[in-house]
């Protein structure tokens, strides 16, 4: 069921097929522990201390939220990818730099806490673009705040979970143990976190703590392939559609009814397809396509989309 990730060899990622679109103009994303890489509407974000299994330091933390929040605006970027160099997604927080350095020094330990919460959860869990945690090789402690932020999480079916604190004497903090809790049913929280044993990718989507594993080689693709389904969506409507699920799970039954009432009402006011309005043209008047099986076609996309329409 598992084996260690670090017998695979190391390989830094580089996403296929990741081309820069002609004639857009690239923002410089050019940092010393996130590498930052962009193509086709798909920005690729990955931690980048591989030689520490991208452990995160206090830098990590603040190169990697300056990053996302100027991604998030990024009128290239449709898509964005969480992921890690080297093989792996991360072992978590640094254990030097970020608890131990920091134990007398509560005043830059409080500002690198403040924004390691805010990227690894305030920020993702909100984001404007929809989000896919890709992981590969190691994916420890901390790094568990990330890998359920993201929208969407695939992983290697090779990869190496591990809620590991209490192997080293703390539970696990920040946000992890609420994060997991929310994620998976008890049992399965209860045992990862108390056991601290590692878990592959495919145990990872068994217990629902990932949507998906797929054999090493395929990982990219994958996640390319789940990138390209999102950028067909009206940003819009997926952009309410994946906050109001988010938002209904801490809501009773009139707030939740009340909120998607008033959430459809905001679609409208800043929706650039005019998406109800086109969606149902499309479908009623030009029968271009079947909504059960796929979406409108955007403004913004050349050609029609067939696939799915036969059905
Ligand atoms: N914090 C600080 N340093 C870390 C680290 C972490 N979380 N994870 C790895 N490193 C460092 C190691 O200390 C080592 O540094 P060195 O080269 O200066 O000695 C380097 O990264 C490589 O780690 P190593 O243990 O030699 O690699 P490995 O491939 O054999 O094992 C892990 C990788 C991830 C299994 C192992 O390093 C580990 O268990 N790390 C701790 C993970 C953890 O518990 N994180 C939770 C934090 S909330």
């Amino acid at each position: 069921m598992f084996f260690y990730a670090n017998a695979l060899p190391e390989r830094s990622f580089v996403p296929r097929g990741c081309r820069a679109k002609e004639g857009a103009p690239m923002t410089d994303y050019t940092y010393d522990f996130v590498n930052v890489r962009m193509g086709d509407g798909i920005a690729w974000a990955a931690l980048n201390r591989p030689e520490k299994r991208n452990a995160m330091s206090p830098a990590l933390h603040y190169e990697m939220d300056d990053a996302l929040a100027r991604l998030e605006v990024d009128d290239n970027v449709k898509v964005v990818v969480v992921t890690g160099e080297g093989g792996n997604f991360s072992a978590g927080q640094d254990l030097k730099k970020f608890f131990r350095e920091l134990e007398n020094n509560p005043a830059e330990r409080k500002k690198a806490a403040a924004a390691a919460n805010r990227w690894r959860w305030e920020r993702l869990y909100g984001y404007d673009k929809p989000t896919i945690a890709m992981v590969h090789g190691y994916c420890v402690g901390g790094a568990f705040m990330q890998l359920l932020a993201c929208d969407f999480a695939i992983a290697a079916e090779d990869a190496a979970f591990s809620l590991s604190e209490v192997n080293w004497g703390i539970l696990p903090g920040a946000l992890v143990s609420k994060a997991v809790a929310d994620a998976v049913l008890p049992r399965h929280a209860l045992y990862y976190a108390c056991l601290g044993e590692p878990f592959d990718g495919k145990e990872a989507a068994r217990i629902g703590m990932i949507n998906y594993a797929v054999p090493a080689e395929k990982l990219e693709a994958a996640t390319v392939e789940l990138a390209q389904k999102l950028m067909k969506k009206s940003p819009a409507v997926l952009r309410a559609t994946k906050q109001a699920i988010r938002h209904v799970r801490t809501m009773d039954v009139p707030q939740a009814y009340d909120y998607l009432a008033e959430k459809g009402k905001a679609i409208k006011a800043a929706d650039k397809e005019d998406s109800y309005n086109t969606g149902l043209r499309q479908f009623l008047d030009e029968k271009s396509y079947k909504p059960t099986f796929e979406p409108f076609r955007l403004a913004t996309s050349d050609k029609p989309s067939k696939a799915g329409a036969k059905k």
